[in-house]
């Protein structure tokens, strides 16, 4: 410990202003402050009568504002005490007429405190919106500073935080402490081997500042999801009243309200957009008790809603509802009609939204996709029995009917080109012989004519209306 008064630390306090950046500000909530309360097992700041106590065996950095009295002190063995200009301690001689009888009191443990608890930390978009208490709702990954965040610890604030996790860092593009705003990695890591940054971090993971900021105005990923485990362990879940409680991406619960799902172009810009669904729709007074949380994330993409073929970046727009409820759908709408009607000038190219009612922005929405998609399968099942049949006939298997010579010739002529030639390799069916790799000799398929579809084996009848049955040779 660093004796009080005796070495009294003097503060800088650096105010950066910082100018307007993608990134969002991280600010960590809990403090190890000695006017705090909250710190003290007794909910109050000890006074001239009371005995302080300090856990022996943690660690500890504690910022003291000002001047206080005690009557005796027990230090830890490792810790520090950073005082502010004028700070410090004393002890009365006698009783402290505005303190009480006197208790010993004890200064909370700090040990527990994590990292990657989305509770222990609040957002907003800028620094001023930080010190105003402008704070941003976010979905669980994204409560947590990501890779291109600016974090910060208050400025008149001492702190202890635990950064385990599997990763052995933890990127962020800048951390402030005590005011003093580190960017270059190599600076703060010097900082994290000295006194005050091995009393304030501990943990397996190391905080690595001067990650790049993210350079694309329509959002980065957070990049939290590969500690998504490890961040809604942190989190209990409150339990739901709506219908269908929807499930965000990147959120440890299901939520009552509505999820907006924007897709966008060039020219889109994150930032922009949010703060104009903030001043068009969420100072509205019906909107005030809703939370709404925007950001970039990845939706896997299923062909036909089954099979899994890649990631698509969107815009994730969660209002959670508030106490009353059943406002977020009309906050829905207002955001989806919004970006319907001026999505052009926004560079937005799509909206919908689902509410935790059941209730969606487009009913025909879902079915025009399954539309699309037994169209799109029945497409393929009538070019594969095209194939099939061209290829049948190719081989003589099947013979023209010579009631529609003009589709004879078609076979003979155009479509080798179509189906086996250089131009179009289509559709391989392995099942099947190439066309193109047929002798291209009339001898043979006149030789071939009166083969026929051998069937028995399976005993498969197959009848083809397009072909006359007189002509069609099915002789098994
Ligand atoms: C005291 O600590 C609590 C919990 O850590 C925090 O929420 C609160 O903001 C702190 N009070 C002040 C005045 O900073």
């Amino acid at each position: 410990m660093k004796l009080l008064g005796k070495t009294p630390d003097v503060l800088l306090l650096f105010f950066c202003l910082v100018g307007a950046v993608d990134a969002l500000h991280k600010q960590w909530i809990p403090d190890t402050n000695y006017e705090n309360k909250t710190n003290w097992d007794k909910e109050a700041v000890p006074c001239g009568n009371d005995i302080v106590q300090f856990p022996a065996q943690r660690r500890v950095s504690v910022f003291v504002e000002t001047t206080h009295a005690v009557q005796e002190m027990r230090l830890p063995v490792d810790g520090e005490f950073i005082l502010n200009s004028g700070a410090g301690f004393y002890v009365v001689s006698g009783k402290d007429p505005g303190c009480g009888a006197g208790v010993t009191t004890q200064f909370r443990d700090s040990e527990s405190l994590q990292w990657f608890n989305p509770a222990l930390w609040q957002a907003a978009a800028t620094l001023e919106d930080l010190q105003r208490g402008n704070f941003l709702f976010s979905v669980h990954d994204e409560g947590v500073p990501c890779q291109y965040d600016d974090v910060v610890f208050k400025s008149r604030s001492s702190f202890r935080v635990d950064t385990s996790s599997s990763q052995s860092s933890i990127p962020v593009k800048s951390v402030s402490v005590l005011g003093k705003k580190f960017e270059s990695r190599s600076e703060f890591s010097q900082y994290l081997s000295s006194r005050s940054g091995q009393l304030q971090f501990r943990g397996s993971s190391v905080v690595a500042v001067g990650n790049q900021e993210c350079g694309d105005p329509s959002g980065c990923d957070c990049g939290n999801s590969v500690n998504h485990q490890r961040i809604c362990n942190t989190v209990t879940c409150a339990s739901l009243s709506c219908t269908k409680p929807l499930v965000p991406v990147g959120h440890c619960c299901r939520v009552c309200g509505a999820i907006v799902t924007i897709y966008y172009a060039a020219g889109f810009n994150l930032q922009t957009y949010r703060q104009r669904v903030h001043h068009l729709f969420l100072i509205l007074p019906k909107y005030k008790s809703i939370q709404l949380g925007m950001s970039k994330v990845f939706k896997s993409q299923r062909l036909m809603g089954v099979i899994p073929f890649g990631t698509s970046p969107e815009i994730q727009v969660v209002a959670v509802e508030g106490e009353k409820g059943s406002q977020s759908e009309g906050l829905a709408w207002d955001i989806v009609n919004d970006a319907r009607s001026h999505g052009y000038n926004l560079g937005i190219t799509g909206a919908d939204f689902q509410a935790s009612s059941g209730s969606s922005s487009d009913q025909t929405g879902g079915s025009a996709g399954m539309v699309v998609g037994v169209v799109f399968g029945v497409f393929i099942v009538i070019t594969l029995i095209v194939v099939i049949v061209a290829v049948l006939i190719r081989k003589g298997v099947v013979r023209m009917p010579s009631s529609l010579p003009s589709l004879g010739s078609l076979n003979r002529s155009s479509n080798v080109a179509d189906l086996g030639g250089p131009i179009d390799h289509g559709f391989d069916n392995p099942i099947f012989d190439r066309p193109n790799m047929l002798p291209d000799i009339p001898g043979v398929y006149a030789a071939e004519t009166n083969h026929s579809i051998s069937m028995t084996q399976t005993g498969v009848h197959f009848v083809n209306p397009v072909y006359d049955e007189n002509e069609t040779d099915f002789n098994a």
